[in-house]
């Protein structure tokens, strides 16, 4: 793992200026928000412990190829996601908006969840949030209203948190690799470290054993059920950041001579391993909680935002010692995990955009984190949480999977799976072999088929969260809609003449 040199004899300029810098930087998009709640609870629901074993088999079967896939392409074209996908196929260019769009979708209200840490994280000292936790977060923070249909006025504290979420990512971002390489020297460790320290104080709480029996048990006839399968691979997909554009644009940033096999391996396993000790972690104080309060640990439990900004601060409540200290670091570590995986997302968008326009940078990210946080506002009203939620499920469904398929087509088939292959082999030090063509080329895109085949039956026969159908079609299938279409017209945005000569642009029907 030796450092790289800073320039290159040919080539664009290496912007990463230690390898070390990508691979924090690809670890610090992975590690994020989903793997503290996400994958506590895909594993609980899914065989507890026996789900190791899907889910390891989707990391070695799906998650470290298609990383692989995606650094190849970012490395050896060396631009975005979208001029990536021009390189490789010129018509297949709005693959590459499709996959960015997604991602700036998901950083719109990505960066209001964050806002709601910073809310939390001001009431952390004085435990503010009271007896009430659930309550708080409903009532008083968020002022939720009745459905969707009552959008409510700007929630300002929200606007107030989202305004400085997205300061924070623009300086994160601004000079690109240069100061996205010493940010995440921070953002990446300090989560794991107060992670670390939340997994000790949950560890050594009375009842810890007992939620860890039930984050852990086996159940070994689920082994049996394709839907825990599908269910690894989704958690796989979503939590290594795969189709958003973010790891082809990172990889676009590297030293020309880059081991791309090993760098692929580290980021995955790290990814998995910060996920496992968040588990340990959620699992062992929902423990102490279930024990509390006479409940089961079933009883006590909620996935999603439910667990972090409610079940989570009651139990900080009942800390015997420092609860306004473990409180404060539980919110500072999330807002460090979630920092990096935004500005990931906002950096693909910036990319693809000077890549088109030939811009300067500095207008382009400014005219991204302008939008986003406009789009963001939408997500800060009373009615925020349920556009968030039926938004949050339609993009992630239908976007994320259809990108990855996408994806798996144009390089697999389209342009040649053996082709980057060879490439990525070039300077690895691990070669991968023709097995990896057939995972690209067949196994990944046949697992995305089944999987969206699916979600898309289930979606049509139960409309999803008993929302109304024209929510739901606003929201829901009006985003993917719409996504789909700007990724075409993107395309065909007559891109500078740096980028392509005049004419070569457009005239694709997308194939
Ligand atoms: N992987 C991140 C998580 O686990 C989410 C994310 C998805 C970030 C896509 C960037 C791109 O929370």
């Amino acid at each position: 793992m030796s450092d790289e040199p800073k320039l290159l004899e040919s080539g664009p300029p290496a912007k990463w200026n230690r390898r070390s810098a990508f691979i924090l930087a690809a670890i610090g998009s992975a590690v994020g928000l989903g793997n503290v709640w996400r994958f506590p609870f895909v594993c609980y629901e899914n065989g507890g412990g026996a789900f190791l074993i899907p889910y390891l088999f989707a990391i070695i079967t799906a998650g470290i190829p298609l990383l692989i896939l995606e650094f190849s392409l970012g490395h050896k074209m060396a631009s975005g996601a979208p001029l990536s996908f021009f390189k490789a196929r010129r018509n297949s260019e709005w693959v590459g908006w499709l996959m960015v769009l997604v991602g700036f979708v998901i950083t719109a209200y990505y960066a209001v969840i964050m806002s709601w840490c910073f809310n939390y994280l001001f009431q952390s000292f004085s435990l503010g949030w009271g007896d009430d936790p659930g309550g708080f977060f409903t009532d008083k923070l968020l002022h939720l209203s009745s459905g969707p249909g009552e959008l409510g006025g700007l929630n300002w504290p929200l606007v107030a948190g989202l305004a400085l979420t997205w300061i924070w990512i623009y300086f994160c971002i601004r000079k690109g690799a240069k100061s996205v390489g010493k940010v995440v020297l921070v953002t990446v460790p300090l989560p794991w470290l107060l992670l670390l320290i939340l997994a000790i104080r949950g560890g050594t709480l009375e009842g810890a054993g007992a939620g860890l029996n039930y984050f852990l048990n086996p159940d070994w006839s689920k082994l049996l059920d394709p839907g825990v399968w599908l269910a690894a691979y989704g958690q796989v997909f979503f939590s290594f950041s795969l189709a958003f554009g973010v790891m082809i644009t990172y990889a676009s940033f590297l030293p020309r001579k880059s081991d791309i096999n090993n760098n692929a391996v580290i980021i995955g396993l790290s990814d998995a391993a910060t996920s496992f000790l968040a588990g340990l972690t959620v699992f062992s104080t929902l423990g102490f909680l279930a024990v509390g309060s006479h409940h089961t640990v079933a009883g006590v439990m909620e996935s999603g935002p439910g667990l972090v900004f409610a079940v989570y601060p009651t139990i900080l409540n009942q800390l015997p010692f420092w609860p306004g200290f473990f409180a404060a670091i539980f919110f500072i570590m999330l807002l460090t995990l979630g920092i990096d995986s935004a500005f990931s997302l906002v950096e693909a968008s910036a990319e693809a955009w000077v890549n088109k326009l030939g811009l300067k940078r500095k207008p382009v990210l400014i005219t991204v984190c302008v939008i986003a946080f406009a789009f963001g506002l939408l997500f800060a009203t009373d009615g925020g949480l349920w556009w968030l939620d039926i938004v949050d499920n339609f993009i992630n469904k239908f976007g994320l999977i259809l990108g990855g398929l996408f994806e798996c087509i144009v390089l697999g088939w389209l342009y040649g799976a053996r082709k980057l292959r060879e490439y990525a082999n070039r300077d690895s030090e691990i070669k991968i072999g023709r097995w990896w063509d057939f995972l690209v080329k067949y196994f990944t895109p046949a697992i995305l088929v089944v999987t969206f085949g699916m979600d898309l039956v289930k979606t049509v026969t139960e409309p999803y969260g008993g929302y109304p159908d024209w929510a739901l079609f606003a929201g829901g299938w009006g985003v993917v809609a719409a996504v789909f279409v700007l990724s075409f017209v993107f395309m065909r945005i007559h891109a500078n003449k740096n980028r392509a000569p005049a004419g070569e642009q457009g005239g694709g029907t997308g194939e």
